[in-house]
């Protein structure tokens, strides 16, 4: 069944090789879907014939969001660990233990229904793709469960084994290290598509990520780090040097880890200029919510390295499942233009998951689309707070 979108106000592309600017804005155009996929896109006069129509009453037309880092297998919260940093205290990332506790203790159904429901919240706020990480199970049974949950909702899924050392392992890491790279990794292999590691102090350091994710890798996983969160650290320069798709946080950068990303800059024949091959993926929400300095995403971005946004959304340091949240926080505290946080928060999640099906509107690309309540995409960090989300549509189907 076809279906054509028209009376558009503003059409983002992401196609700069077809409309204005870096998201290829198009006026008085019209998009007509066929299945899943998009079929035309063109000149509102020249629309052909389709099954139905969808009048969007000139407000603009986007690419879904793209959520490239997403923590939603767990169980419980942790708001008092919030309000107690909201008064003062520092985010370490110790909080995690709790949430393993409570995860290990939760049934199936319960996993399965607390991360439905985020899931569903995300799309009702435009994100279309999500991409899901274990890592609050940390023992090979409930890393393994984490991951069959998340496969149930997402294609994106990430074996995060190595988020921290389980308390029952503190006194031998590398114990730890040798589970995740064995039994936890075959165990998970089957429903994961990527592997992440948490590179911090605290966490693993650089030898310790490393092993893990050669292991990922030789067991035919794509690499993703989370790096240079809470402190500089070698996160990134790891990341660059094994290939990752995306190192995320990025918050504490010198310039030898702006070199090593500019670096893996691909030159070629994009009608968006080329894009790093590891992307640097900023999660504003985790600053918000540990009261911590926002990365410096104008000095990414003046370096050509190829940036996303996601929201990290977790209960621990960023429980928000909002993109248009972090496309706000992005413009206000990171000095991104509403045009660089829209193409982030889509194409640039898109290059995180090097897909290219996903995050533009182009004839082949998955029908992935929001309809704002909003003439333009500047209102998305113009109203922040207000639910300019009035349809989504979802591999065609519309979803919200
Ligand atoms: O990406 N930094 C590591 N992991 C998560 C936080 C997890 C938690 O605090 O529960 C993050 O911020
Ligand atoms: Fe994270």
């Amino acid at each position: 069944m076809s279906m054509v979108i028209t009376n558009i106000g503003e059409l983002v592309t992401n196609d700069a090789g077809f409309g204005k600017g870096r998201l290829g804005i198009v006026q008085d155009a019209a998009v007509v879907v066929d299945g899943d996929r998009i079929a035309w896109v063109g000149a509102a006069s020249d629309a052909p014939a389709a099954d139905a129509r969808i009048d969007a009453d000139g407000a603009a037309v986007l690419p879904g969001f793209v959520d490239s880092h997403a923590h939603l297998v767990f169980a419980g919260d942790r708001a008092a660990e919030f309000a107690a940093r909201m008064a003062g205290e520092p985010y370490t990332g110790g909080g995690i233990r709790t949430t393993v506790g409570a995860t290990r203790a939760a049934s199936d159904d319960e996993l399965r229904r607390s991360a439905t429901r985020l899931v569903t919240e995300a799309r009702s706020q435009g994100t279309t793709t999500i991409e899901i990480k274990s890592g609050y199970g940390l023992n090979v049974a409930d890393e393994a469960r984490s991951l069959r949950i998340a496969a149930e909702l997402t294609s994106e899924t990430t074996f995060l084994g190595a988020h921290v050392v389980p308390a029952e392992y503190s006194d031998d890491p590398w114990a730890y290290v040798s589970l995740v790279c064995g039994p936890m990794l075959a165990a998970a292999r089957p429903h994961a598509r990527w592997i992440d590691v948490f590179c911090e102090r605290g966490a693993f350091d650089a030898d310790q990520a490393r092993t893990i994710l050669a292991a990922g890798q030789a067991a035919g996983l794509g690499l993703r780090v989370h790096g240079n969160q809470l402190g500089p650290g070698p996160g990134v320069r790891l990341a660059v040097e094994m290939g990752a798709a995306s190192v995320d946080h990025c918050t504490h950068l010198d310039d030898a880890d702006i070199d090593a990303l500019a670096s893996t800059r691909l030159d070629c024949m994009c009608a968006d200029g080329g894009h790093s091959s590891t992307v640097a993926t900023l999660l504003p929400g985790a600053e918000f919510s540990t009261r911590s300095p926002y990365p410096d995403a104008r000095r990414l971005l003046d370096a050509n390295i190829t940036v996303a946004l996601a929201t990290d959304c977790n209960p621990g340091s960023s429980y928000t499942s909002s993109m248009p949240f972090c496309i706000a926080l992005a413009v206000r505290e990171m000095g991104m233009t509403p045009a660089e946080a829209l193409w982030a928060a889509t194409a640039g999640g898109a290059h995180a998951l090097r897909r290219d099906d996903i995050g533009r509107i182009a004839v082949g690309a998955r029908a992935d689309l929001i309809v704002l309540d909003a003439p333009s995409h500047l209102h998305l960090a113009y109203r922040p707070g207000v639910p300019l989300i009035r349809r989504v549509l979802h591999g065609g189907v519309p979803s919200h």
